[in-house]
């Protein structure tokens, strides 16, 4: 099949996005990033991206304030004019309206750092420390309209250590994304046909 041509929205350091991108190299990956969008107008992932040859652009949702669907229509003018095919959401810290996803379902993928359905939302290290949880992890699912809560693509599970506090389980949960993620939105794009 023709690589689709993905957009991959972030907001900070992008390296999921990096992941994607290296994982593209393969001419047989079924992505192909056309653009890395970003809410976030200094999100390091932009140059990161724009240095690797790959197009870049920001929408800054703070002049928009609380008109998401006037934000959403700057990011889906952006998107259309790259050609976007699929999205990869990669740390993309905005919550999307129903309009949004309505107009992208079944075209958009993210990856949350948790075992969903467990800790959506945020903080979600913290939370599972807080459990006493023996294990933790990541999970790429697609987008619906509630946060967090679409159909699980595929999870990667990693233990908590004893001493761990958020800063070593999040680079262990980081670390299991930056591999979970490229295969995952491969099997996505291909489910989606
Ligand atoms: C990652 O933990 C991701 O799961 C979450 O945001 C974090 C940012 O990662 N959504 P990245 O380095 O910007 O890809």
């Amino acid at each position: 099949m023709t690589a689709l041509r993905t957009a991959i929205l972030i907001s900070g350091g992008g390296s999921n996005m990096l992941a994607l991108i290296e994982a593209a190299k393969d001419p047989a990956y079924p992505a192909r990033p056309c653009l890395v969008l970003s809410n976030n107008p200094d999100a390091p992932g932009l140059a990161r991206a724009a240095a690797r040859g790959v197009p870049v652009a920001a929408v800054d949702h703070r002049p928009f304030g609380k008109d998401r669907a006037a934000f959403e229509q700057a990011l889906d003018m952006v998107l259309r004019e790259h050609g976007t095919e699929f999205i990869a959401l990669a740390g993309f810290m905005r919550v999307l309206t129903d309009g949004f996803v309505g107009r992208w379902q079944g075209r958009v993928v993210n990856i949350h750092p948790s075992l969903l359905p467990l800790y959506r939302g945020l903080d979600t290290h913290a939370r599972a420390l807080s459990a006493g949880d023996a294990e933790h992890g990541c999970t790429v699912h697609w987008v619906v309209p509630e946060l967090d809560a679409g159909e699980i693509i595929a999870q990667s599970r990693v233990p908590v250590l004893p001493g761990d506090d958020v800063a070593s389980l999040a680079a262990r949960v980081l670390a299991a994304e930056h591999a979970l993620y490229p295969p995952a939105l491969a099997k996505a794009i291909r489910q989606a046909g």
